[in-house]
């Protein structure tokens, strides 16, 4: 017979859930879901031993359990802490918690480079959102930023060590998902940096999932470098009978033209299934791919942007926003403005809408 799970009640953020003996606070966090829910930049629950080195995931214990209800007097890391019956937790209604996540914030970012303009991962990077977050404006920072020699590994993998974290979990997918790593975390401390130990390439099978881990731009896709910037393409779920994986990715598509495979993503930008390097970086043709649909995208993601995929139109009228007084004056902005063509449907242009689209538009 099946051994019986025992639940145990834990609060965060004033929300009371049960969750099986062992679940981190993080976990437990994630079944409540929304912002109750902690950054997490190094902790990945598809790969063993990840957490504990980025510390963005910081909660307050204000209650220990039942059994000994006295708080825990420093704040800890929710990846590496699991919960206990009875257990308080404070989150987003914590004011020592939003300190310290700003403070951390900060650290990443000493060394950052403020390339997001010209950084692949912009726009789906968790560091740039937790900046925006977190971020305090310009910076304390008065050193000269570290830099590091290039390490070239490959024909697909781009590294850029200036942008890296070190949250480990590139390394981790190489030992758990591939059958030989060569890469890992050479030097200590400010010297720390993701190498091969003698210039190597990076050429295993599943090598590629490192690009999808990767929280910020340290590991891009080679194929897809400075081809377009996320929120210009349009993802869509898509699959091949593919006899190394599964082959249920994303293709990140501008028209028919495919300029990206990459795999399925979670609510919590964690992939679904770790796909092959052939999936990732050969098949980059429309009819490589069987397509299910659009894929779903949070709306306050940057990427959802010029998507208008179930779209409400709102149902209410001037007066109904406006007190129950009609306007004084309602102008139609088609009838003075020869830029705002109501004929053109957004959505249905492959790519941003520019003065060239409107004077293509206006010629027909
Ligand atoms: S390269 Fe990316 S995945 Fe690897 S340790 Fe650095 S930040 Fe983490
Ligand atoms: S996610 Fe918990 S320490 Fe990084």
């Amino acid at each position: 017979m099946a051994e019986e799970i025992k639940l145990i009640k834990v609060t965060i953020d004033n929300i009371t859930v049960d969750v099986p003996m062992g679940t981190s606070i993080l976990q437990a966090a994630r079944m409540i879901g929304g912002d109750v829910a902690p950054p997490a930049m190094c902790f990945y629950s598809k790969l063993k031993g990840s957490g504990g080195k980025c510390r963005t995931c910081l909660v307050e214990v204000s209650k220990g359990s039942n059994a000994d209800p006295r708080p825990m007097p420093k704040l800890v890391a929710s990846c590496r802490t699991n919960v206990m019956e009875g257990m308080e937790v404070k989150n987003i209604t914590s004011e020592r918690v939003t300190d310290a996540r700003n403070g951390v914030v900060e650290f990443l970012l000493l060394n950052h480079p403020l390339d997001c303009p010209v950084c692949d991962q912009a726009g789906e990077c968790h560091l740039q959102d937790l900046s925006y977050e977190h971020g305090k404006e310009g910076t304390r920072y008065e050193f000269k930023r570290r830099t590091f020699e290039k390490h070239d590994l490959g024909p697909y993998i781009q590294l850029h060590m200036t942008r890296c974290i070190l949250c480990y979990r590139c390394v981790f997918v190489a030992d758990q998902v591939t059958n030989k790593r060569v890469h890992g975390v050479l030097s200590r401390g400010d010297h720390s940096e993701i190498a091969t130990h003698i210039e190597k390439a990076l050429d295993n099978d599943f090598i590629g999932n490192v690009i999808d881990v990767c929280p910020v731009g340290a590991l891009t896709d080679k194929t897809f470098r400075f081809k377009n910037r996320v929120w210009f393409t349009k993802p869509v779920d898509a699959h091949r009978d593919c006899p190394t994986c599964k082959g249920k990715v994303t293709l990140w598509q501008r028209g028919d033209e495919v300029l990206r495979v990459t795999g399925r993503k979670d609510q919590w930008g964690e992939v679904e299934d770790w796909i092959c390097n052939t999936c990732r970086f050969e098949k980059k043709h429309i009819n490589d791919w069987v397509i299910e649909g659009p894929t779903k995208i949070s709306r306050h993601s940057v990427i959802s942007q010029g998507h208008y995929l179930g779209m409400k139109k709102p149902t209410e009228t001037f007066r109904a926003v406006h007190g129950g007084r009609d306007p004084k004056l309602l102008m139609d902005i088609h009838s003075i403005s020869e830029v705002n063509r109501p004929g053109i449907d957004l959505s249905a242009i492959p790519g941003p809408a520019t003065s060239d689209v409107f004077n293509a538009e206006k010629k027909k």
